[in-house]
């Protein structure tokens, strides 16, 4: 008796583990955190096709931050992804990728129902202006490496 009491105590215990952190990780982390563009170069409402911040210094440090804030849960501190999300480093910076980039945070990423990636692009429903995903894009840029 005395064993089947402790392996239920057990049980509880580790479920109440598990639903706490759970918890604590969904609300904590999900809120996206504003991205101050002040500096930035007005872009207007179309998508642009190529990134206009590539090498700005201003929008690489908004992008900077804006990434530790956003994406770096996901896709790891400084790009270095823990290996379950894609590496940003490895992507390229050309006119593929660039489209690649803006299709990602326009459409976020849904299979079978489940949100891998969820939607950043204020023109699709997201958070965020093409001046501040362009700004985190200038940023990944310069954390590139070699595939
Ligand atoms: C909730 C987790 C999560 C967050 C937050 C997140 N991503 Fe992602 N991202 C993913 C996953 C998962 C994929 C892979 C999706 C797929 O392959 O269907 C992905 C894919 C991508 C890709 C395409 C990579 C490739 O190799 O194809 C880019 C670019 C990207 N994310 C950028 C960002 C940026 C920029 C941010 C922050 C503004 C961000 N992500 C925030 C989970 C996330």
């Amino acid at each position: 008796m005395k064993h089947i009491n402790n392996t239920s105590f057990s049980i509880v215990f580790i479920s109440l583990i598990t639903f706490f952190s759970v918890n604590v990780f969904a609300h904590g982390d999900i809120a996206p955190q504003p991205i101050d563009i002040d500096g930035l170069e007005d872009l207007g409402e179309e998508w642009l096709e190529r990134n206009p911040y590539s090498g700005n210094e201003t929008a690489i440090k908004v992008g900077e931050a804006a990434y530790g804030q956003n994406c770096a849960r996901c896709h790891g501190l400084g790009g270095m992804s823990g290996g379950i999300n894609p590496d940003l480093r490895k992507m390229k910076h050309d006119a593929e990728d660039d489209a690649w980039y803006v299709m990602r945070v326009r459409k976020g990423s849904v299979r079978n129902g489940i949100t891998y990636m969820p939607i950043f692009a204020e023109t699709d429903g997201g958070p965020f202006s093409q001046e501040a995903l362009w700004a985190i894009w200038a940023w990944i840029e310069t954390i590139a490496i070699e595939d």
